[in-house]
């Protein structure tokens, strides 16, 4: 379905607000196609071992669904909350956990799910304090990378999309905690006075 046409369908189902318009970057159909590929990639390079995958709250929801429905083998899985202090220019950097890990990483093949990598300061965060838990190994996959807007010195073990510097909402990722629940992922459009906030 072209891309216009498919904006127009999750306008009529999901609805909009006045100033916000959306246009479809990634289908379903491609976000399904390379998850499936993510989970191969993942299992090849760990092939006999227990997954226990790590998901960050809340973008990473759909995306670790899916992942782990497509990995064969063991797997478990739990999840942290973050959010980060300040924003864009006046960003301290500093990220606070807002949920703790249910079960220990100690001695354990972790994957760290991430909705999408942006300044990377939220990714830096979550290595340092993983790596105090001393894990067996630790991985982490990234469904999107706004690999421009890097600032912290960190890269994803898996990726998913590289994309352009845009603001994108669906499939978990939010503008003022809506669209999460869009199918697709899509570049929002915001009419000058509704600008969403830089991460
Ligand atoms: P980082 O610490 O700057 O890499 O920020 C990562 C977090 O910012 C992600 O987990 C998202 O929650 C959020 N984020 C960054 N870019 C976008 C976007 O385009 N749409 C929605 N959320 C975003």
């Amino acid at each position: 379905m072209p891309g216009k046409k498919k904006a127009k369908k999750i306008h009529e189902k999901h609805g909009f607000r006045p100033g916000e318009s959306l246009r479809v970057l990634i289908s379903e159909a491609r976000l399904r196609g390379r998850v499936k590929e993510l989970a191969k990639e993942i299992r090849r390079d760990f092939p006999k071992h227990e997954l226990h995958l790590v998901g960050v709250l809340k973008g990473s929801v759909f995306f670790l669904a899916d992942l782990a429905r497509e990995l064969r083998g063991e797997v478990s899985f739990d999840f942290i909350g973050v959010s980060s202090y300040g924003s864009g220019a006046d960003s301290t950097g500093e990220v606070k956990l807002t949920k703790d890990l249910d079960v220990s990483i100690e001695s354990r093949t972790v994957i760290l799910v991430e909705d999408i990598l942006d300044t990377g300061l939220t990714l830096k965060y979550l290595l340092r304090i993983f790596e105090e838990h001393r894990p067996k190994h630790l991985r982490t996959v990234v469904l999107f990378d706004k690999v421009e807007r890097r600032i912290a010195d960190v890269k994803a073990d898996y990726t998913g999309f590289p994309i352009p510097n845009e603001f994108v909402v669906g499939y978990g990722l939010d503008f003022d905690q809506r669209y999460r629940n869009l199918p697709a992922v899509c570049v929002l459009r915001l009419s000058s006075n509704k600008k969403p906030k830089e991460h």
